[in-house]
């Protein structure tokens, strides 16, 4: 790899850290420390939870679960197959695709903190045997050529500078007629600058949106024929309509120690100003969200 693009890839891996675990620096304290002891606070084993109690903790997307689910049906995701989560995060779409549907999963994010989570809360929640993950940039993945059967990417694209070039990898790492199933961000008509703080970023640094257009040209570029797209914003917008009144009244006769971990544990306090900001850039048209299916030609 020349040198400049290892500095450009070093800067961006700086740059999405410094975002995604900003509460690291502000709080004290790894992540997963104060993840575990948020547990403990909430009554919780650390080392023994359940899917439902780590969604709060493990969903970076809009829409949660349901748009999980949503995107594997279309992709009609089978048992056994092998899946690559890009940009996984703390990994509760990689563990959701392993208990619900049989898949073996990797997952890969450059965020350390994330993936240090995303193994714990895997195998805390007993799933540890079916989903791995790797530190590891979405341009340079450390697996084998043709060793996965389907790209998975949820809310990440938008994060990342050199699209072209995680494409080329997601070829790579295909079998011949292996299906990438996205459901992303991707600007919306209204050319006004985006409102920030998004949860995908607090400026512009981290912020590389395209257009559905340029989106689609990227893949077919790359190699990838669509199978299905659907532009699924009302839904996206109606859930983030509904979690931002919640985010907005606590819910007072909870106990606040009792509470189980939240976004705002990862993103900090922002974290209700930034799905605030999401909702009204949603409504106004700045930003729209895909989900689709493509299939790598042969
Ligand atoms: C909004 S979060 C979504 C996480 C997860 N897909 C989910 O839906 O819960 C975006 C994730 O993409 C990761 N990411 C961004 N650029 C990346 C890159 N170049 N390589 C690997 N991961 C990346 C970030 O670290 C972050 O975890």
């Amino acid at each position: 790899m020349p040198t400049a693009r290892v500095d450009d890839s070093l800067d961006h891996a700086r740059r999405l850290n410094a975002h995604y675990d900003a509460a690291t620096t502000s709080e004290g304290g790894s992540l997963l420390a104060r993840l575990r002891d948020a547990f403990l606070d909430a009554g919780c084993d650390p080392d023994r939870l359940s899917v439902d109690e780590v969604a709060g903790i493990d969903q970076l997307h809009l829409g949660g679960r349901r748009a999980s689910r949503s995107l594997a049906t279309m992709g009609e995701l089978q048992g056994g197959e092998r899946v690559l989560d890009v940009g996984c995060g703390t990994g509760g779409a990689s563990r959701l695709l392993a208990a619900e549907y049989g898949c073996h999963v990797v997952g890969v994010d450059i965020t350390t903190a994330f993936v240090e989570v995303a193994s714990w809360l895997s195998k805390a929640t007993g799933l540890a045997e079916h989903t791995r993950f790797l530190c590891a940039d979405a341009g340079s993945v450390p697996l084998a050529q043709e060793s996965i059967d389907r790209v998975w990417c949820q809310h990440a694209l938008m994060n990342m500078p050199h699209v072209p070039r995680v494409l080329a990898e997601w070829r790579r790492l295909l079998v011949p007629g292996g299906c990438v199933l996205l459901h992303e961000v991707v600007t919306g008509d209204n050319p006004e600058p985006l409102v920030l703080p998004v949860p995908w970023a607090r400026t512009l640094a981290t912020s590389y949106l395209r257009s559905r257009e340029q989106l689609e040209r990227s893949m077919t570029l790359s190699g990838f024929e669509p199978l299905r797209v659907d532009d699924v914003t009302d839904a996206a917008l109606a859930w983030r309509q509904v979690h931002s009144r919640r985010e907005s009244r606590p819910d007072d006769a909870l106990e606040k120690s009792r509470r189980l971990p939240g976004p705002e544990m990862i993103f900090g306090e922002v974290f209700p100003t930034m799905g605030r900001n999401l909702r009204d850039n949603l409504a106004a048209g700045k930003v729209r969200i895909l989900e689709g299916v493509w299939r790598a030609i042969n």
